[in-house]
């Protein structure tokens, strides 16, 4: 029987380079034979990525319902642990996901202000006891972070048209769900050059794959 892969999530707000480092994150993993899963959320699965549509179009004829976007988020969830996720895992891949349920307790909780509670009730009923063993908290001030997703030069998506003060409750209840499960996160400063972030990384993934392999 394969032993089961491991599961690793890259969290933070907008801009703050999560889509480069999963990259590098995943050539670790290959580097040392492993199968790699790379997915994202909200996404992931073929109908994972239309509910992803539906979660970042800015139309405004129709504003989202807070509680109909939460929804939408663990539907989604649940078709990328049913179709891709567990599925990965139990055959012995490693699972490196952009984003997961800590954005939802960012986001949705943080922003939103949703009550924690709500969320960790279709956390449980969606995951079960499913947790990532290892989550990447790449931070960074909002400001600096802002200044990166404007010089992209994208049209604002839905969350991206946020206010500042949304972001900075994003990044707080981030840092709180850090505090919670200090042993599953690694804070990274991410306002580094991108060398030193990526430097900083892979050291962290080097001593926790010490770990994981005695
Ligand atoms: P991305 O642009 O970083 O891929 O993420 C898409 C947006 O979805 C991002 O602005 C954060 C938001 N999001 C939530 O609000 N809650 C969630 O649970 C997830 C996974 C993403």
């Amino acid at each position: 029987m394969h032993p089961r892969g491991r599961f690793i999530t890259l969290e933070g707000g907008e801009g703050v380079g999560k889509s480069t480092n999963t990259t590098l994150v995943c050539e670790f993993l290959r580097e040392r034979g492993l199968e790699v899963v790379a997915t994202r959320e909200p996404g992931g699965t073929p109908r994972g990525e239309a509910i992803r549509e539906l979660l970042l179009d800015p139309d405004e004829l129709e504003p989202l319902d807070e509680d109909a976007e939460l929804l939408l988020i663990f539907a989604a969830r649940a078709q990328h642990l049913a179709r891709l996720i567990r599925p990965a895992l139990e055959r012995g891949a490693w699972v490196v996901c952009d984003r997961f349920t800590d954005a939802t307790f960012a986001y949705q909780g943080g922003g939103r202000g949703i009550d924690r509670q709500r969320i960790g009730s279709l956390e449980a009923l969606v995951q079960g006891a499913l947790q990532p063993d290892l989550t990447l908290l790449l931070d960074m001030p909002v400001t600096a972070a802002r200044e990166r997703v404007v010089a992209r030069g994208n049209a604002p998506d839905r969350f991206e048209r946020e206010r500042g003060t949304f972001f900075e409750a994003v990044r707080q209840a981030y840092h709180a769900r850090a505090a919670a499960a200090p042993r599953r996160f690694e804070i990274i400063d991410a306002a580094r050059p991108l060398e030193a972030v990526q430097a900083e990384i892979r050291q962290r993934l080097q001593a926790r794959w010490s770990l994981w392999n005695t």
